[in-house]
């Protein structure tokens, strides 16, 4: 048939006819951007040591908020309750589920180091969040510097007290890194100075456990000039003790964290006298997880600024640590 034979009049229907059924799609034909194929989803596993202490629920929370904004990606959590044991053997089912990239904020180092290894060997990435492992056998590492930021307490609490004072030391878990290096990191920055610390004692992150050691030192040293907590919680603890028994006017109460709804609120409300943040690292992990799984290189470690929250700062914002 030669269309160009045809009268005038009968192209024109044709033309209207194919114009407007021509490009109709029938109810089983594939969506209308058939050229782009759907979109790989991915299984992320997040293994959080525990969810008892603010500082975790408000990483997991930074995790979720930042995931939702990618639809291809869904996180299962689990929460270890900080029993290493229990982390362990979550890790591991992790592996064996074969979730697409792990993230994990461990417990403690050592003995989260192998089943983290065996990931690896899996072929899954695996993100270490907060707190490290031994050796380097991960995809990525995230997470502020701890040793500056017992550095600059240390710094912060000489000028405080002028060079000179008592200090109570109230430490995090002494088998995870950032207890270890908030701990060395204020051994360098009160060198030199006349501080001197009389009492140091693991607290393991817990406030009850910091007010019980607070309430220790207080029954056994008269004079008291400062507390340094490697936690907000911990300072909290010490604080609660210290009121307890009428003293917490004669000290200073120094935390790390500086959630806003913790240690920035205390200082506000005058019960601490400063706090460093630890960011959770939440958003990055995600960013981080991200190019991960779309193949792009990503460094083997981010570490995250750090701010001071003092009663100078506190209300703008604290300032950043350089
Ligand atoms: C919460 C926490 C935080 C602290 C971090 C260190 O478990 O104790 O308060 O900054 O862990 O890993």
């Amino acid at each position: 048939m030669k269309i160009k034979k045809l009268p005038q009049i009968t192209a024109t229907v044709l033309a209207i006819f194919f114009a407007i059924f021509g490009g109709c799609k029938k109810s089983g034909d594939a969506p209308a951007n058939n050229s782009n194929p759907p979109q790989r989803q991915f299984t992320i596993g997040m293994s959080q040591c525990n969810l008892g202490e603010p500082w975790r629920v408000q990483m997991n929370a930074d995790v979720t908020a930042a995931a939702a904004k990618h639809p291809e990606l869904k996180v299962i959590f689990k929460d270890a309750q900080n029993d290493t044991l229990r982390q362990r053997s979550q890790v591991e089912e992790f592996v064996s589920s074969k979730v697409d990239l792990l993230i994990i904020s461990p417990k403690e180092a050592q003995p989260l180091t192998e089943p983290v290894a065996r990931a690896m060997d899996a072929g899954i990435p695996v993100i270490v969040l907060d707190r490290k492992l031994l050796g380097a056998k991960y995809t990525c590492f995230i997470g502020a510097d701890n040793k500056k930021i017992g550095k600059a307490a240390g710094e912060w609490i000489v000028k405080k007290l002028g060079g000179k004072g008592t200090v109570v030391e109230l430490m995090g878990l002494q088998t995870s890194t950032p207890g270890q290096d908030r701990h060395s990191g204020f051994l360098e920055g009160i060198a030199g100075s006349d501080v001197k610390i009389l009492f140091s004692v693991d607290m393991e992150w817990l406030e009850p456990k910091a007010r019980s050691e607070m309430e220790s030192a207080l029954s056994r040293l008269g004079n008291i000039d400062l507390v340094y907590a490697h936690n907000d919680d911990g300072a909290h603890g010490a604080y609660l003790a210290a009121k307890a028994a009428g003293r917490e006017k004669q000290m200073k109460f120094i935390g790390i964290d500086a959630l806003p709804q913790e240690g920035v609120a205390y200082v506000q409300q005058g019960i601490l006298d400063a706090t460093f943040q630890y960011p959770t690292g939440g958003p990055e992990a995600i960013d981080t997880a991200l190019k991960i799984l779309r193949g792009e290189k990503v460094p083997n470690e981010i570490i995250l600024g750090t701010r001071l929250f003092d009663k100078n700062t506190a209300t703008q914002g604290g300032v950043e640590l350089k």
